[in-house]
């Protein structure tokens, strides 16, 4: 088994590597003067299976084109199987038509993917509307869960919290996490208004006054969800808000502005890597890909 990466998940690629001691060989890849993908092997890979892991953030546009020549490249040298290690799979979002005209990007992502790759791999997609990966994507796609990680980190670091799901997407996993704790839980109602602006109301107050809150969503990206979260929460009383999230993504200062609505600290996994990483999802990944050697 070959593991290799695009440039993203480094750290997280040579771990796997070392538990799985595989040979890890990094891809070279760079740009011709005109702009063109410059992209190279180096390690033989005729009869190994390939393992790409790739986050698709940040620069998800290039990584996606990355990883589709990096899976091409090495079928065409040969190998036996190329499976994509994706511990962020972008995309997901866009999941339907929200206005006339709009690209489902989730279904053309998966469509090429499906087309370069044998196997998916990925931590937390994010499913709302597809109820699972099957839906787009054809190649056999694994769903893992940071849930127990969180889990983990919770009862070591903040046993006696609050937890807060911002929107009813995030409830699933927000009310599991907090009965694993014993922790009480409640679901705020989100309005997005567009990718800047949302509201969000306590619609099943608890009693928060006084207490330390973990709001907890799959993918924090320019943090207005959980500012709002976070604002609602001290407006209760909260004690100290902090904000936990599987995909930080951090974008547009997200994190100084989560710090500004009162937000004690950010923690995420690796899975996209950040200085907010306090949770490591490798183990979780180096065991789905022990059935692979
Ligand atoms: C949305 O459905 C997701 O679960 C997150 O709540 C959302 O992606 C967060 O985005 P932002 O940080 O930009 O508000």
């Amino acid at each position: 088994m070959i593991i290799t990466t695009c440039g993203n998940s480094v750290n997280i690629a040579k771990k796997m590597a070392s538990k799985l001691k595989a040979k890890y060989s990094p891809l070279t890849i760079g740009a011709f003067p005109d702009g063109d993908l410059y992209l190279r092997f180096n390690h033989e890979v005729k009869g190994q299976t390939v393992v790409i892991v790739q986050s698709f953030q940040p620069h998800p546009d290039q990584s996606l084109f990355d990883v589709v020549f990096a899976a091409e490249t090495a079928k065409d040298l040969g190998a036996k199987k190329v499976i994509l290690v994706a511990p962020y799979l972008a995309y997901m979002r866009q999941d339907k038509r929200f206005n006339p005209g709009e690209c489902i990007s989730s279904r053309v992502m998966a469509k090429l993917l499906n087309h370069s790759i044998d196997k998916l791999i990925t931590v937390d997609p994010h499913l709302h509307r597809y109820k699972s990966l099957k839906e787009v994507f054809t190649v056999p796609a694994v769903r893992l869960t940071a849930d127990g990680l969180l889990v983990d980190y919770l009862k070591k670091n903040l046993r006696k919290v609050v937890i807060i799901g911002p929107d009813w997407e995030s409830y699933q996993w927000a009310e599991d996490i907090a009965h694993k704790i014993g922790a009480e839980v409640t679901v705020l109602e989100k309005t997005r208004y567009n990718s800047r602006h949302v509201t969000e109301k306590m619609i099943h107050p608890i009693i928060i006054k006084g207490k330390d809150v973990a709001i907890i969503d799959d993918i924090i990206s320019t943090g207005h969800t959980l500012c709002e979260a976070a604002k609602s929460a001290k407006k209760f009383g909260a004690r100290n808000v902090y904000a936990l999230g599987v995909h930080g993504l951090l974008v547009e200062n997200a994190a100084e502005k989560l710090k500004k609505a009162g937000v004690k600290k950010v923690i995420t996994t690796n899975c996209i890597e950040h200085g907010t990483n306090r949770i490591d999802v490798t183990p979780l990944l180096v065991e789905a890909l022990r059935k692979e050697k």
